[in-house]
């Protein structure tokens, strides 16, 4: 199978050294892809020049093995999306808002009740949207970009606003596409909400690309850190130097990536120098440490210029 997505040093800059650069994704056919990074990252603006929103200063798109210009609109049926936040006319029901865009994009009425099931609408459809809760708003959202029946569906933050039982539903929609053939490209901020759905994943920090691979691989490069607590953190970090390549010092403790089977020794290396150890612990993964752990650096400004 072809890439569903494929980006060849794809860019836009924006005033002051912002939005994305030289951007290589390859995002495999039939993939769930967790596109990470920070606020401000460049996720939107990504998503927006795969959807042919944005113009590219630089760079190519491939969608399916073919070339997609800026302008190109024979893509409409075949990728779905949810950008930034729904557009949904409140004062209609679930099935009136579906109805608009299934008569624009020409498709048979039954695929209404279709999306509504999928997404677990129906008995909310007849319902004005103004009165559902942000998870329905989100959910209806989702129903239509699958009017279509897309080949690739591109969601935004789809899990904003979610309470854990909404973002197991969205998992559980996700994969079950996924399992149907749909390669699903979907962007958050948190690791914690794709790692568990995703098979593949990129990591943007800065407009760049930190990292792009399968899950696996990810786990392999990223080792949760060693957060460590102590009586005097300024004299044991020069302790710690020969354990990690990256040491960090966060309030009262010291975050440090160091190997596997390492906790011993580290402990025993302060002991001996006379610092009273209170904690040491492997810390539960978030995005920062993961961007760390990737580039020794958790600063999540947006500046291409200056990660340059
Ligand atoms: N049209 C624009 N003009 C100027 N700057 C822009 C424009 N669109 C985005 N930016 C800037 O580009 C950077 C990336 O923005 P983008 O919206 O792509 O980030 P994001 O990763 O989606 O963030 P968030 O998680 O907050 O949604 C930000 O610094 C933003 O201010
Ligand atoms: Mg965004």
């Amino acid at each position: 199978m072809n890439p569903a997505i494929e980006c060849q040093q794809l860019s836009r800059r924006f005033p002051g050294g912002k939005g994305v650069h030289a951007l290589d994704l390859h995002v495999p056919g039939g993939s769930i892809y967790g596109f990470l990074g920070p606020n401000g990252a460049g996720k939107t603006t990504t998503i927006r020049l795969l959807l042919g929103l944005l113009r590219p200063d630089g760079g190519e798109i491939r969608l399916f093995g073919e070339r997609h210009r800026y302008g190109d609109t024979q893509w409409l049926h075949q990728v779905g999306a949810l950008v930034e936040g729904p557009s949904l006319y409140p004062h209609l029901s679930g099935r009136q808002n579906l109805d608009i865009s299934r008569r624009l994009l020409g498709l048979p009425a039954t695929r209404i009740d279709a999306v509504l099931a999928r997404v677990d609408l129906s008995n909310d459809a007849d319902r004005r949207v103004r009165d559902y809760s942000l998870g329905m708003r989100q959910r209806l959202a989702i129903a239509l970009a699958l009017l279509g029946e897309p080949r690739l569906l591109i969601l935004d933050e789809p899990a904003n606003g979610l309470d854990p039982a909404g973002i197991i539903d969205l998992r559980r929609l996700l994969a079950e596409l996924a399992a149907e053939g749909v390669t699903v490209f979907v962007s958050s901020h948190q690791l914690s909400e794709v790692e568990q759905v995703a098979s593949h994943v990129g990591v943007l920090q800065r407009g760049r690309l930190r990292f792009e691979g399968s899950l696996h691989e990810l786990r392999e490069r990223y080792r949760a850190l060693l957060e460590i607590r102590c009586d005097e953190p300024s004299r044991a970090m020069p302790l710690l130097e020969g354990f990690a390549a990256h040491i960090q010092r966060r309030d009262d403790a010291i975050l440090l990536d160091a190997d596997a089977g390492s906790e011993v020794a580290i402990n025993r290396h302060l002991v001996e120098n006379g610092i009273a150890v209170s904690h040491l612990a492997r810390e539960n993964s978030s995005l920062e440490q993961l961007f760390f752990a990737l580039t020794g650096d958790d600063d999540a400004t947006n500046d291409v210029e200056a990660a340059a």
